[in-house]
């Protein structure tokens, strides 16, 4: 089977820390009921520097680890959903800061699942041959779209970015499973804000009363659900990858899962009765960083010298849309 090879990573994080003490000074709650219900202690704040820039960072990151030129990339996948632009792309706008000239340059939208499905994307490309060199590029500036008033989920997000750069290795092994529950697309959402246009006289319906009271550009999550929704949603993607693979999920050797809820992992944990230790998690410094948590994993257990030729790797991530997903990348 036409697998993928890693073979540069880059991760950036922003220098601000916020506490959960300092959330306190600002919504009703504690550092007890943050850490207990959700595993978070810290989360780094984006202050003043844009999602495109905090992406060329772990961008140029990955291509000075991979050690190749940016004219050696012909694909860039950016994900992201809090970009500093509709348009152009955040793709479009880390390539022309990185120097990668051309070639195949779009962002995905999957929320926090954007990484997952991007890399079964770039690995089709690079099976086809269509490719040859292919970057993923995650950047989240949540902090944007936050409601800092609203205690259920102000505390649980953060910012970030990292970048992955893949090339095609053969005879590996290589699975995955895309899956939505497009019915549950309004439980989290985040509405664009429009222009005053003069020849408006009617505001839009979305079909929603929740939605059309919900203010632009404010995240509104019904979180229980999602919660619900993710720890089934993660089990099931995992078995699934599994059995397009092949494999047991026994024969997993590192799962990096989407850092959303330490809850929501442990749940996964018990489901897939697997040894705690074959999970990643670093929800605890970063909380939920959306299309980012998975790559930023990733470049980080690269820096500690844990990812080993022949292990096999399995990344799942859920979220807005409803979305899952998971890929199984032998190394
Ligand atoms: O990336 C994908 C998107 N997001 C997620 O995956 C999030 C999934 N959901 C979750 O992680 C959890 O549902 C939350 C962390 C959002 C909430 O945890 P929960 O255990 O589901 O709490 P809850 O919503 O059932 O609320 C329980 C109580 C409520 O108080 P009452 O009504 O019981 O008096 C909330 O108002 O906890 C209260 N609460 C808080 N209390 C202190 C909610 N947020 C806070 C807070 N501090 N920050």
């Amino acid at each position: 089977m036409m697998g993928l090879k890693m073979i540069g990573f880059g991760g950036y994080v922003p220098p601000l820390k916020v506490t959960n003490d300092d959330f306190a000074k600002i919504v009703e709650t504690d550092d007890t009921w943050i850490t207990t219900r959700t595993g978070i202690k810290t989360r780094h704040i984006a202050n003043g520097e844009l999602t495109w820039q905090m992406g060329a960072k772990a961008a140029k990151s990955a291509l000075e680890d991979a050690g190749i030129a940016p004219e050696s990339v012909d694909m860039v996948i950016a994900c992201t959903v809090s970009g500093d632009t509709t348009t152009p792309s955040l793709a479009c706008m880390v390539a022309k800061e990185v120097g990668i000239p051309g070639g195949i340059v779009f962002d995905l939208n999957a929320a926090c699942a954007g990484f997952v499905y991007a890399v079964d994307v770039v690995q089709k490309y690079l099976a086809m041959g269509a490719v040859k060199t292919a970057m993923i590029v995650c950047s989240e500036t949540l902090s944007r779209m936050v409601d800092y008033t609203d205690r259920a989920t102000c505390v649980l997000f953060g910012d970030g970015a990292a970048a992955v750069i893949f090339q095609a290795q053969e005879d590996k092994l290589y699975a995955s499973c895309l899956k939505s529950q497009p019915a549950g697309a309004y439980k989290i959402i985040s509405k664009l804000s429009s222009t005053d246009c003069p020849f408006k006289t009617e505001t839009p319906d979305w079909g929603d009363e929740a939605v059309n009271a919900a203010p632009d550009g404010k995240m509104q999550m019904a979180g229980n659900d999602v919660y619900k929704f993710a720890i089934a949603a993660m089990p099931e993607a995992v078995e699934e990858a599994a059995r397009q693979a092949g494999i047991a999920t026994e024969d997993l050797d590192l799962i990096i899962p989407h850092q959303a809820n330490i809850r929501i992992v442990q749940t996964a944990i018990k489901r897939l009765k697997l040894p705690e230790d074959k999970f990643y998690v670093n929800i605890a410094d970063y909380g939920n960083i959306s299309s980012s948590c998975i790559p930023l994993a990733l470049s980080q257990l690269h820096d500690q010298g844990r990812l080993h030729e022949g292990m096999k790797l399995c990344f799942v991530g859920f979220g807005a849309g409803l979305v899952y997903a998971a890929t199984i990348v032998e190394l």
